[in-house]
């Protein structure tokens, strides 16, 4: 259990910011939860009425070591795992904050896309507290809660353009506003992460993956073993990854007894495949983002595999070369975590944006509604496009 040290508290009862000498209104204070795939988070933040952003606490529970065993997240385990602990969380979120469950103006919760035992868990609970509280809900898609992420810690002006690469998505989104997305590519089959924890699991280099095979690939040579590069140099700004696990799969099964040198060369290889794709689709992305805008442009990357150093050097370089400033959330909030939901629920909160007690979980929910209709990233089926 992880707690996030900006805590810099409202202090409520006082009415005031701590260490400010004017009183101010006082904030709305909106409690997140998340818990779509395998981290437990919950969050406190306070919302002035100006759009100030002060995340008050934040705890989360990996479930990392749960789910090592099998090398993948299994659902049924997530969502007991999940169940097990998110009242604590709540609890320990509300003690953190220094407030009272009676300070909340109300409760936020991700409603989808994700793993659908995990979502009903948290979407439940905030209904519980949203009807004993008499606060509103609001359902968020966690997709937004990424998109608005770097606003946590920085004022961003809309619109920026957002890279999000994770174990569950990978996206490039023109954020233009609260609510309005352009997606202008996705991943057509695995995800970024997906694809590292993959490869790292065929190696057995543990879990997850992705840290996992960074750290392998540091004694590598990456142009030891040629790698496929998916897409790269087409007009679109989609992704494609299966084709690179399976060539990666291949190249470790020609190895008749591997050795820690063949490992460290193939990771490293991957790595830099995986970033030179990265980077030749968020170009593409960088010039569509553009069209009919005159800057100044951002770019912001977002989800657990912009941890990796490759990556995030990679795209630096791209960024000075096309002109666009690089953001990058804290780790703690690049990740999976309930303050990016907080604050996704604070901002259609402060739009009257909120839901009924029957809203649903969503295990599909595609954030730009309208591209995932006429060009759905990964098909449809009868409950309409995945992604
Ligand atoms: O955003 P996240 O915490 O959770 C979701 O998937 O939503 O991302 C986790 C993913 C995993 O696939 C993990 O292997 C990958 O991010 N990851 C990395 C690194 N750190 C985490 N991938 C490559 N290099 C890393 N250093
Ligand atoms: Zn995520």
């Amino acid at each position: 259990m992880s707690i996030a040290p900006s805590r810099i508290a409202y202090d409520v009862r006082a009415g005031y910011w701590r260490g400010m000498k004017t009183a101010l209104p006082k904030p709305k204070l909106i409690l997140g939860i998340e818990s779509s795939c395998d981290e437990t988070a919950t969050a406190v933040l306070a919302r002035s009425d100006d759009g100030e952003i002060r995340v008050l606490s934040s705890v989360i529970a990996s479930q990392n070591e749960i789910h090592a065993p099998y090398g993948g997240v299994v659902p049924e385990i997530a969502a007991r795992a999940h169940m097990q602990k998110i009242d604590t969380l709540i609890a320990k979120s509300v003690a953190d904050a220094d407030i009272e469950y009676s300070d909340l103006d109300a409760v936020a919760a991700t409603a989808g896309p994700g793993l659908i035992g995990g979502v009903i868990t948290g979407l439940m609970c905030a209904k519980g507290l949203a009807l004993s509280l008499d606060i509103p809900l609001i359902a968020v898609n966690h997709l937004e809660g990424h998109a608005l992420s770097p606003r946590l810690t920085e004022p961003c002006a809309f619109p920026y353009l957002l890279l999000l690469v994770s174990g569950g998505h990978t996206q490039l989104l023109s954020v233009n506003g609260l609510g309005a997305y352009t997606r202008l590519g996705s991943t057509v089959d695995d995800a970024a992460g997906e694809a590292f924890d993959k490869t790292a699991k065929i190696m057995n280099l543990g879990f997850p993956g992705g840290p996992a095979l960074e750290k392998t690939a540091r004694k590598g040579d990456e142009n030891a073993i040629v790698l496929p590069r998916p897409f790269k140099g087409k007009p679109h700004a989609d992704f494609s990854f299966a084709g690179l696990k399976t060539a990666a799969a291949r190249a470790f099964a020609a190895f008749e007894t591997p050795t820690d040198q063949n490992k460290a060369d193939l990771s490293a290889s991957f790595q830099a495949a995986v970033t030179d794709v990265i980077c030749d689709r968020t170009a593409r992305a960088m010039e569509m983002f553009k069209h009919g805008k005159t800057g100044p442009y951002r770019f912001v990357v977002a989800g657990g595999v912009a941890a990796n150093t490759r990556i995030r050097a990679g795209l630096e370089t791209l960024c000075q070369a096309k002109g666009f400033t690089l953001s990058a959330p804290p780790s703690i909030y690049c990740t999976d975590n309930a303050a990016m939901i907080a604050l996704a629920g604070a901002e259609r909160l402060a739009v009257g944006q909120i839901d009924a007690l029957d809203v649903k979980a969503r295990p599909r929910w595609p954030l730009d509604s309208e591209s995932a209709l006429h060009n759905p990233a990964s098909g449809s089926g009868r409950k309409g496009p995945k992604s």
